[in-house]
C-alpha cells in the first residue's frame, strides 16, 4: 500500500501513522521526523533547515525532494509507504510522479480549533519523537515519557507564533493538494476529530 497522510498540522497524522504502519506492515516516513532527526544529530542538512522548522515555514522544495527520493530507494519501502507530511507543495507531487505511483492519499480534516488544542498541547520525547497530549493522551508521569523516562518538551514549532505561521504556510501552499489529488481520484476523505483509534478504524474501513 503506497499512502500519501495530508492535512493541516496537528491533525494526527504522525498519530495515526504510527498505528498504520503495523496494519499494512509498510514503514511510516515522515519528513518532518527526518528533518528533526538530522537536527538532533547537527548534520550538514540539520544546520541548514533549523531555523526554517523552528519558524514554521516550509524547506526548499528542492532539499526535500532529494530527501524523500533517498528514503523512498531504501529496501524497506518497496512494498509500499505512508508518506506523512510529504508532499507540501505541487512542486513536490510532481516531482513524486515521476519517484512512485500511490494507491491512495488520505486527507484528514479537522477544524481550527481542534488543531490550535491539539498543537498547544502536545509534547514529545526528543530521543524517540513518541507523541503526547497533555488531555488527549498524558504520558503515565507527567512531563515524563513513558518507556525512556526522559523528560518530555514542547517542540519550538508548537510555540503560539509558529503554530500561526504554520496554519497560514499550509493554507497557501499545501491546501491545494487537496484538488489536485482529489481531481486524479486518489483522495480520501477522513474526519479526524475522533479519538486515534476511531481516526484509525475509519480510515481502514475506507481503504478497504
Ligand atoms: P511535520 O512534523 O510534518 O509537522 P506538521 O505537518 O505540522 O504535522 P504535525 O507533526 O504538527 O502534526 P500531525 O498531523 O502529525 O499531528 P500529531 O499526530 O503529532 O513538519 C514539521 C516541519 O518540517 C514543517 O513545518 C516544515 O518546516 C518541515 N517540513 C516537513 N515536511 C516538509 C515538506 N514536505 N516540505 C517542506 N518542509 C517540510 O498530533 C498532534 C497532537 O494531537 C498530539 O499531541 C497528539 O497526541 C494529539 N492527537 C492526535 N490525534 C488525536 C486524536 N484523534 N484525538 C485527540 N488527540 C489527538
Amino acid at each position: 500500500m503506497k499512502l500519501v497522510f495530508l492535512g493541516p498540522p496537528g491533525a494526527g497524522k504522525g498519530t495515526i501513522a504510527a498505528k498504520a504502519k503495523d496494519v499494512y506492515s509498510i514503514p511510516h516516513i515522515s519528513t518532518g521526523d527526518l528533518f528533526r532527526d538530522n537536527i538532533k544529530r547537527e548534520t550538514e542538512l540539520g544546520k541548514k533547515v533549523k531555523a526554517i522548522l523552528a519558524a514554521g515555514d516550509l524547506v526548499p522544495d528542492e532539499v526535500t525532494i532529494a530527501m524523500v527520493k533517498d528514503r523512498l530507494a531504501s529496501d524497506d519501502a518497496s512494498n509500499g509507504f505512508i508518506l506523512d507530511g510529504f508532499p507540501r507543495t505541487i512542486a513536490q507531487a510532481d516531482a513524486l510522479e515521476t519517484i512512485s505511483s500511490l494507491d491512495k492519499v488520505v486527507n484528514f480534516v479537522l477544524d481550527k480549533e481542534d488543531i490550535i488544542r491539539r498543537l498547544s498541547g502536545r509534547r514529545v520525547c526528543k530521543s524517540t519523537g513518541r507523541t503526547y497530549h497533555i488531555l488527549y493522551n498524558p504520558p503515565k508521569v507527567e512531563g515524563i515519557d513513558d518507556e525512556t523516562g526522559e523528560p518530555l518538551i514542547q517542540r519550538d514549532d508548537d510555540k503560539e507564533e509558529a503554530i500561526r505561521n504554520r496554519l497560514e504556510v499550509y493554507e497557501a501552499s499545501t491546501a491545494p493538494l487537496i484538488s489536485y489529488y482529489r481531481e486524479k481520484g486518489l483522495l480520501v476523505d477522513i474526519d479526524a476529530s475522533a479519538s486515534p483509534d476511531e481516526v484509525l478504524k475509519s480510515m481502514v474501513d475506507a481503504l478497504r
